[in-house]
């Protein structure tokens, strides 16, 4: 990944802290973004830190010209921003709910993609890999917001994956299961957390992806479920 410009979004985050170490420890240069993301978050020569709020698209715009700026290019994008809500039924999924997580986990990456993908293209050898969650083709009783933005989102980067053929751009989605992060050990105590999904194994396929060797795997939809698959 030596020369390859990166841009890690929750790059604080319980997966996104393995991507971005995982990037960095393969030679990238790396620019982690989330609100508050901190230079002294990762103690590496090739990383620097862009605050940025991207459920705007002004928001996802400044931040990609800024690594543009700094960086003359952009190689990869790896979108790990979003977030879950959960426990009632449909009637009982208030409209601020819904709102949240579309915001988060849909309207978050229509920004970023629409960012994004101008300098991505220039390349001729872009990628893009983002989030989702098993959730998105196995909806959950109680998780209906969840499930949804996330199944849109798929949507979303299949199509990308469509339109950018032609530039060498390839767009792939990862839907990890539970996945072992210090927010989940804390949420679910009593969890059996050996099934659960190693958040730096996630971290390796998203490099991989990412890699020379990645160039053929397109429009790609991919289960990372662990013990539970
Ligand atoms: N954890 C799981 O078990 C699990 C399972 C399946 C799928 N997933 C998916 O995997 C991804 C990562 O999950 P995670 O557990 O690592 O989540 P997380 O720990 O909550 O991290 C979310 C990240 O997004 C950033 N962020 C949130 N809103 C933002 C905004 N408006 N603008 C910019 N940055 C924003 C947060 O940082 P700031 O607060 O600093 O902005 C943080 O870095 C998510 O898409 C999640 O849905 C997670």
């Amino acid at each position: 990944m030596k020369g390859r410009v990166v841009l890690v979004t929750g790059a604080n985050g319980g997966l996104g802290t393995y991507v971005t170490q995982a990037f960095l420890d393969a030679g990238a240069t790396v620019v982690g973004t989330s609100r508050k993301i901190q230079q002294s978050d990762f103690k590496h020569s090739n990383f620097t830190a862009v605050p940025a709020e991207i459920s705007t698209l002004e928001g996802a715009r400044v931040l990609t010209r800024q690594v543009v700026s700094l960086f003359g290019k952009l190689d990869v994008l790896a979108h790990t921003v979003g977030g879950f809500a959960g426990g009632q039924s449909i009637v009982d999924t208030d409209d601020a709910t819904f709102q949240r997580m579309f915001d988060l986990n849909l309207n978050s990456v229509f920004h970023i993609l629409r960012a994004t993908i101008p300098p991505l293209r220039q390349t001729r050898n872009g990628r893009i890999i983002a989030i989702g969650s098993r959730a998105a083709l196995e909806p959950n009783a109680g998780m209906s917001t969840y499930s949804a933005s996330k199944a849109a989102m798929v949507s979303l980067l299949k199509t990308v994956a469509l339109e950018n053929n032609d530039a060498g751009l390839t767009a792939n989605v990862l839907l990890p299961g539970t996945m072992d992060t210090p927010a989940n050990r804390k949420a679910i105590p009593n969890a059996d957390v050996s099934k659960w999904v190693q958040p730096a194994t996630v971290a390796e396929l998203v490099v991989w992806l990412a890699s020379d060797a990645g160039k053929d795997v397109n429009g790609s939809v991919i289960p990372v479920y662990g013990k539970d698959a």
